[in-house]
């Protein structure tokens, strides 16, 4: 059924979209996106200054940034009232251009229409969740949630595959380069525009102590960040891994699209999530991130899950006129 015929959004309607894109997380808060309307749909761009992260995760994270911004674009749309349909790397003459969101002239899709709620209200919370696990029946929503975007989220239920993951993000934190730890003091600095993940957002530091080393990622680790605490957390929060059949540009933005649908699932139920990413950041550790399991693919993303005990303040985003050049004119 031909639902309408708008051929283009309204001001006020791109302004809803841009705003709700923009909220997507990023790699390091770095948004690495830009927004334009043009023949009636959206579309994202990629950030030139992509290749500016040390980490050989550069570009993968780049691109599943913006995947989770052209989900949450889809979600504004549909609030809108319009159905649409997402072209990945529509052009291959111009491989920044990640995805062209047009509208397909269909009914929106309730369940998207659904999750608008939770776009402002999802944050990445780094602090102690409660000890207690996800239930069984919200996990199988979370994979469910993955599975609608093409992506498998593989949860590490089994005690030796646990484990190894937290071995190996330990090994991760210990290897790191030192390239990658100037460039997040850096990013953390005050500096001109305030450091890109503030205290509030980094939560406190994570007390040691083994065998219960928390696998909630000090962004600051060995940076002295003033106002900052301490706390213990949560002995066994849920771990899993987003995965993807393939691994490559488009499979990054398929990730990015999965990730932000299940983390407004995530939200909407009132779980939180972290990541540690650690692992995926280095060449040679990723491989051993998904090696030896059961599964056929790629891991993109290490989410940590459970329930909070704290809410992070809303973190700091760039202009919307700065992502959002349209704006302005
Ligand atoms: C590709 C990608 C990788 C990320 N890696 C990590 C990570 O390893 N650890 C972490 O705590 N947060 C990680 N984040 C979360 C970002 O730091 C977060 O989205 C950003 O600071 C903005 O905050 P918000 O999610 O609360 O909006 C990652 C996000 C993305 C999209």
């Amino acid at each position: 059924m031909q639902y309408t015929d708008h051929a283009v959004l309204n001001a006020s309607e791109q302004l809803v979209v841009a705003a709700a894109a923009a909220a997507a997380p990023s790699v390091f808060n770095t948004q690495p996106w830009s927004f334009a309307f043009a023949d009636g749909g959206l579309e994202v761009r990629a950030d030139p200054d992509d290749a500016s992260m040390p980490t050989a995760s550069a570009g993968r994270d780049v691109r599943l940034s913006c995947g989770a911004a052209v989900f949450n674009a889809r979600v504004a749309l549909a609030r809108l009232g319009h159905g649409s349909r997402v072209s990945v790397l529509p052009d291959a003459g111009e491989p920044l251009l990640v995805a062209r969101v047009t509208l397909s002239g269909d009914a929106p899709d309730p369940a998207l229409d659904a999750l608008y709620r939770w776009v402002d209200t999802r944050r990445t919370n780094r602090y102690p969740f409660r000890p207690e696990g996800v239930p069984a029946g919200v996990l199988a929503l979370l994979h469910d949630a993955a599975r609608l975007e093409g992506a498998t989220l593989r949860l590490l239920d089994g005690e030796p595959e646990y484990q190894r993951m937290l071995t190996t993000i330990r090994r991760a934190v210990w290897t790191e380069d030192e390239s990658v730890r100037d460039d997040r003091e850096a990013r953390l600095s005050p500096g001109a525009g305030g450091p890109a993940i503030p205290v509030g957002n980094l939560g406190p530091v994570p007390r040691r102590e083994l065998p219960n080393d928390p696998p909630v990622r000090d962004m600051a680790e060995g940076l002295d960040v003033a106002g900052r605490g301490s706390a213990a957390f949560e002995p066994h929060p849920d771990l899993a891994v987003l995965e993807t059949a393939d691994d490559d540009p488009g499979s990054w933005v398929t990730a990015g699209q999965a990730l932000q649908r299940l983390l407004l699932e995530a939200t909407g139920h009132g779980v939180a999530a972290s990541f540690a990413n650690q692992p995926l950041e280095d060449a040679e550790l990723r491989p051993v991130v998904s090696g030896g399991a059961a599964h056929h693919g790629s891991p993109q993303m290490v989410l940590r899950l459970g329930y909070p005990t704290a809410r992070p303040p809303v973190p700091p985003r760039r202009p919307l006129s700065e992502v959002f050049p349209g704006l302005r004119g």
